[in-house]
Order: C-alpha cells, then sequence, then structure tokens
C-alpha cells in the first residue's frame, strides 16, 4: 500500500426526505443561484417544482440552464459560463444524473476563469478556482456527486475527455434520496449498474501489495450489486433496492475503497473513445469492453483475476489451473452482465470494424499509453475494439 492523503469535502445528505436541508444549505450563499438540469425528466417527476419552490421560499433569483445532454457537450458548459459571468452568480445547483453534474462542474471552473474550459477539460491549462455548487443526484451510476471529477465531450472534434481531481470542482454538498432514482427507467438503470461495477473493476486491478482492506471493500460492491441488481430490475420502484444501488454507486467512486493504489483505468478510456465517435451510454460501452479488456490484461497478474473469481463470482477453483479460474470469473462477469440484459457487442449498438481505427485514435490523444494495470497503446486498443465487435 503506498503512502495516501484523503480528504473529501462533500458533505452528503443521504436517504428519504434529505431535501429538507436544501434551504439551509443555500443560505451558505448569494442570491443569485443558476440551476442546471437534462432533458426534462425532473420535470417529469415532480422533482423540479420541489426544487423552484425551495428556491422561492429561500428568496433566490433562479436563472435556468436546461438541456445538458448524456455525454454533456463542452458547447452546453460554455452556455454555462456565459450565463454565469452575466448574472454574476453565486451558486450552481445541479440537478441530475452524472451527465448534468459534470457539465455543473465544468461550467463552475470555467466561471472562474478567463481561459475556454475547453482547454481546461484537455489540460493544456488547469482549474485555479470554481463557482461553489451542490447537487441532487437522480440516477445512481458514475459517483460524480461526490467527486472532484467531470467528463466532457467535444462534438465538433469527436472527443471526449475527463478531467478534474481538483480540490475545487468538488460539490460542497450532494443530496441523495432514493426516491429521485425511481423513475430512472429500465435501460439506464443497467447502463448505472454497470458502470457502478466498472468502477469497482477498474479500482481492482492495480500491482500494489498488501490491499487486504481495499480488496475486500471493492469485493463487497461488486457482490452487492451482483445480488441487488436481478432484484431491482424485477422492481424498478423498490425504495430499498434503490438506495442501495445509489449507495454503492457513491462508494465506487468517491475515494473511500482506492485508498493507498491506482487502479488501472483503460477501460474508461477505451469507452469515452467509443461514446466520443458514436455517442453511445456510457455503461453500456462499458459492458461491452470490460469482459474483453479482462481477457486481453490476465497474464499481467493471473492472481488477481483468480481472486476476483473465487471471492465475487463463487468459481470453484477445484482441479483448474489459476488462468482457467481466472477466465471462468471473467465468463461469469459477462454471464451476469447478459442476464440483466447489458450489451455485450458493439454491433448491438450498429458499431462495426470501419470506425475501430477512428476510436483507436481517440484513445491515444493525450498520452501515448494509457492504463495502469497494463499500459496499452493504440495497437492493443484496435485489438480489444476488434474482439468486441
Ligand atoms: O436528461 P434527463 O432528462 O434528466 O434524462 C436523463 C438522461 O436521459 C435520464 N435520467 C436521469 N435521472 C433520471 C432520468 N430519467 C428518469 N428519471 C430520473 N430520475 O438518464 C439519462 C442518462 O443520464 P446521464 O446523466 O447521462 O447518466 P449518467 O449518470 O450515467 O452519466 C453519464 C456521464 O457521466 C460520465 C460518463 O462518461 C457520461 O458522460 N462519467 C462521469 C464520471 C465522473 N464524473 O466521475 C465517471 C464515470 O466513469 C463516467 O465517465
Ligand atoms: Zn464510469
Amino acid at each position: 500500500m503506498q503512502s495516501f492523503i484523503f480528504h473529501n469535502p462533500t458533505r452528503l445528505y443521504f436517504g428519504q426526505g434529505q431535501l429538507e436541508h436544501l434551504k439551509n444549505e443555500l443560505s451558505n450563499y448569494g442570491a443569485n443561484i443558476l440551476l442546471v438540469y437534462g432533458g426534462g425528466s425532473i420535470k417529469r417527476n415532480g422533482l423540479y417544482d420541489q426544487v423552484i419552490t425551495i428556491l422561492n421560499n429561500a428568496n433566490k433569483n433562479v436563472f435556468e440552464l436546461s438541456g445538458v445532454e448524456p455525454n454533456p457537450r463542452v458547447t452546453t458548459a460554455r452556455k454555462g459560463i456565459e450565463i454565469c459571468k452575466n448574472e454574476k452568480i453565486d451558486f450552481i445547483l445541479a440537478v441530475g444524473g452524472g451527465s448534468t453534474i459534470d457539465c455543473t462542474k465544468a461550467i463552475a471552473a470555467g466561471a472562474r476563469s478567463e481561459e475556454d474550459i475547453w482547454d481546461i477539460v484537455t489540460k493544456k491549462t488547469s482549474a485555479s478556482d470554481a463557482l461553489p455548487f451542490g447537487t441532487l443526484l437522480t440516477l445512481a451510476a458514475t459517483g460524480s456527486e461526490m467527486n472532484p471529477g467531470s467528463v466532457i465531450t467535444n462534438w465538433e472534434t469527436k472527443e471526449k475527455h475527463g478531467w478534474g481531481g481538483s480540490p475545487y470542482t468538488f460539490p460542497v454538498f450532494s443530496i441523495l434520496d432514493p426516491v429521485f432514482t425511481k423513475s430512472v427507467p429500465r435501460d439506464q438503470t443497467i447502463y448505472g449498474m454497470v458502470d457502478i461495477m466498472s468502477h469497482a473493476l477498474e479500482h481492482y486491478f492495480h500491482h500494489e501489495n498488501n490491499t487486504l482492506l481495499q480488496d475486500r471493500m471493492v469485493e463487497g460492491i461488486l457482490q452487492t450489486m451482483v445480488e441487488t441488481a436481478p432484484k431491482l430490475l424485477e422492481d424498478l420502484e423498490n425504495e430499498e433496492h434503490r438506495a442501495t444501488v445509489l449507495y454503492n454507486g457513491t462508494m465506487a467512486l468517491n475515494g473511500m475503497v482506492s485508498m493507498g493504489y491506482h487502479g488501472d483505468w483503460a477501460t474508461h478510456n477505451l469507452e469515452h473513445a467509443v461514446s466520443a465517435v458514436h455517442d453511445i451510454p456510457h455503461g453500456g460501452g462499458l459492458a461491452i469492453l470490460f469482459p474483453n479488456w479482462m481477457r486481453y490484461a490476465i497474464d499481467e497478474n493471473v492472481e488477481r483475476f483468480k481472486q476476483l473469481a473465487i471471492r465475487v463470482f463463487d468459481v470453484d477453483p477445484d482441479g483448474k489451473t489459476d488462468k482457467d479460474i481466472g477466465l471462468e470469473g471473467i465468463e461469469k462477469l459477462r454471464a451476469f452482465w447478459n442476464s440483466i440484459d447489458a450489451p455485450s457487442r458493439l454491433a448491438d449498438y450498429n458499431i462495426d470494424e470501419d470506425t475501430v481505427e477512428e476510436m483507436a485514435d481517440k484513445t491515444v490523444i493525450a498520452n501515448a499509453e494509457f492504463g495502469n494495470f497494463k499500459k496499452l497503446n493504440r495497437i492493443d486498443a484496435i485489438k480489444i475494439y476488434t474482439a468486441s465487435l
């Protein structure tokens, strides 16, 4: 285990009825609020009306930026930055899923910078400040509600990049009520659950020694998801299952289970390149790519794949080689994601060999190699995409 410093400043309100704390949280900030949301789900499920009532009762001047896209666009972030600068916004409130929150982080950083936000996203320059913002999360998936990361797409150049990791882009508070997530449709629920499991898997593959507790915590997230996902899909309005998945989503990417080591993260890079070219849902892409990355990477450390197979997927090790045990674990992950109707091939999104090279180009724009557990280059990316067709 490496030495580490851990500090997560986001105040988390979790559970039914926690929206009651919003007014008090907002009392710490000035009157001008930018409300950021997506394509209208919060209007359909009634959350928008509840939030507006609270903002009015708190005597706030409310400005709105709606229509944040899944895979949020830099153009939308720029619109928000303009509103912040023109209207002297004091605080941004994001109400939605990871896309709305990620866009809000870009707006918050861009509002306190003279640089174009795309130069910050592409790390040509870095954020040195940000407007304060809070979130009401409506979809369990990304962990963006309690981490500083953000993923932004430039549709003109077909690029999608993660940025953040700065102290400025943690939400100051996040309110997570499982009731807000009850209206998430079946397909988005599946993508979110795959994303949560993928964050756990990205953590799991590292070369650090003596991460006993971390391993068990990550395995715990995976086991809890394997146990809960089918039950939630049987009963999408079940608040207990929604709460379990919601808590898992936050824990999988708020830094709590990943202290003292660096996970792999190549599969996220591979997926972001697919989304950049084809605009597919993040979790859908991960469901396709992760088992193929695992098969490609297994020889880096067969022991870890074996441990995962036995502890999470109950593979019986008797009479098998370590590699066969590891491979069986990968097959069980694939079978599990198939059983919850997650996509398994790029063809499910009508992606064929024609764009494999273009996607591979996108994986190596920033750096020639990517991935911490197994270093990958453009040729490796082509092989993994080809295996995923
Ligand atoms: O836009 P609206 O109308 O709100 O509808 C959304 C959207 O269509 C809908 N939705 C959200 N909450 C709902 C709901 N529909 C009904 N009821 C509700 N309660 O779901 C759709 C997808 O929303 P989106 O925010 O795009 O999903 P998600 O939370 O999965 O976010 C995906 C984005 O996050 C990035 C991904 O790359 C992708 O761009 N990621 C961000 C990370 C981070 N910041 O830490 C890490 C992740 O690995 C990921 O890369
Ligand atoms: Zn993810």
